[in-house]
């Protein structure tokens, strides 16, 4: 599909929103990012309307409001749907491969109920259909589930795959508003579904498991036996007992092979605090996966927003990009991508936090002889306590804020010939 001669790969994009925005985005502004997304050129833009205010800048004529052309411009290799709801994204996206074009979505809704005809349709013609946007937002999920983890038998994926409700909890257990405040918030930072009854009904992470489910165990998953309870129901109270019970309350989307069934669900549940889902807040999303030989295995990151869920979308297309040239005999994604050698930073201009432990004898004005040295160098503290005594030494621990490396050193080294020093046994450094 891609011309050879003129490497540039046309791409449509189908909606504007949150995603096609950031998609667009990314796009536009390619440096620095894979050497890939200078070949791809943004040739038209599907919207529903021409006049709405945006504040990204598109070339001149990019823009449509026929979506039906776009999808049969001959001119576009690939076309990315971001359109979301049902119809007419399904119908459109049909049409993109009859019309013989690679799609990229990120329509959950679409790939939950319509996958097995898409992915036929595309398998007839030839192309390429990939979905990783459509579940866990950055997260990295579809690909692993299809490539690096193919070596394991599957037979559990536990997960929180809506970033809405979980920031909504989230706010809630924490004491930051009601629900409706809460969900006000989601929406203005652009996490939520056009209609957030989706979110909150359970409806979109029911979607997202049925596509997890489908890819993890290599089976057909009928969206609608998909059981699905939302999070409407759930009262503040509810969390803080939930809280002084040692849990947390999650809305957990699960599927398990349980003997010959596939056992579904999304619904909130209590999980214990102990659970690394537990702890995944705000708007991130975590999935584990189980599997043999592997065990477990965690993903999290940002599951909702503009940015990381184009990022997903933009690397499906960079992968698209990569497949076709390496159909003339260059896979750019086996290697890393060539560009030009870069130095390294050196140890002594890193900048970091540090601890250290330091025994000294226990006299007046050590801890300010330490002080001051330290302040020499530019080595500013974050606290300097003394602990206790060992050994009849007392024991002085010492944090820093984020310091250059080497002035941190050459104070240490000072400090190492103060008389009043025994010994310095411990030096770590602290990621802030
Ligand atoms: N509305 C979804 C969520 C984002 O809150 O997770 C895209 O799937």
């Amino acid at each position: 599909m891609v011309n050879q001669n003129n490497r540039t790969m046309r791409l449509g994009l189908l909606g504007l929103g949150t995603v096609g925005a950031g998609v667009a985005q990314i796009l536009l502004d390619p440096k620095g990012r894979h050497p890939l997304l200078t070949e791809i050129s943004l040739h038209r833009v599907g919207v529903r309307s021409l006049h709405k205010p945006r504040s990204l800048h598109l070339p001149p004529g990019v823009l449509t409001t026929d979506l039906e052309a776009l999808v049969h411009d001959p001119d576009i290799h690939l076309v990315v749907e971001v359109l979301g709801g049902v119809e007419p994204a399904r119908t459109l996206i049909l049409r993109a491969i009859a019309q013989g074009k690679h799609v990229v979505t990120a329509n959950k809704a679409v790939v939950a109920r319509y996958g097995a005809e898409i992915f036929q349709a595309a398998q007839a013609q030839g192309v390429y259909v990939l979905m990783e946007g459509a579940v866990g937002g950055g997260i990295p999920i579809i690909h692993p589930l299809k490539q690096a983890l193919g070596a394991n038998r599957l037979n559990r994926v536990l997960g929180i795959v809506n970033g809405t409700t979980n920031f909504i909890l989230t706010q809630m257990a924490q004491g930051r508003g009601d629900f409706a405040t809460a969900l006000a918030t989601a929406q203005s930072l652009g996490y939520a579904e056009a209609d957030p009854s989706a979110d909150v009904d359970g409806a979109d992470a029911a979607d997202k498991i049925a596509i997890l489910a489908t890819l993890a165990f290599g089976v057909q998953v009928s969206r609608e036996a998909v059981y699905c309870e939302g999070i409407g129901g759930i009262q503040p109270v509810d969390l803080s007992y939930a809280e002084r019970l040692g849990f947390r309350v999650k809305l957990l989307a699960l599927a398990q092979r349980q003997g010959e069934y596939l056992d579904i669900r999304v619904h909130p549940t209590l999980i214990s605090q102990d659970h690394p889902l537990a702890s995944v807040q705000g708007v991130q999303n975590a999935i584990v996966l189980g599997g043999e030989p592997l065990g477990e295995v965690m993903l999290q990151g940002p599951g909702a927003g503009a940015g990381p869920t184009a990022s997903a979308v933009v690397g499906d297309v960079v992968n698209v990009a990569a497949t076709l040239r390496a159909d003339s005999g260059y896979h750019p994604l086996l290697g890393a991508p060539a560009t030009r050698p870069i130095p390294q930073l050196p140890m002594d201009e890193v900048q970091t936090c540090f601890y250290t432990r330091v025994l000294t004898q226990d006299q007046p004005g050590v801890i300010g002889q330490l002080g001051t040295c330290f302040g020499r160098h530019g080595v500013s503290l974050a606290s300097i306590v003394q602990i206790g005594i060992h050994e009849q030494l007392a024991e002085i621990v010492v944090v820093t804020h984020q310091v250059r490396e080497g002035n941190f050193w050459l104070a240490l080294a000072e400090i190492r010939q103060f008389p009043a020093v025994a010994d310095i046994p411990t030096v770590l450094r602290v990621w802030s």
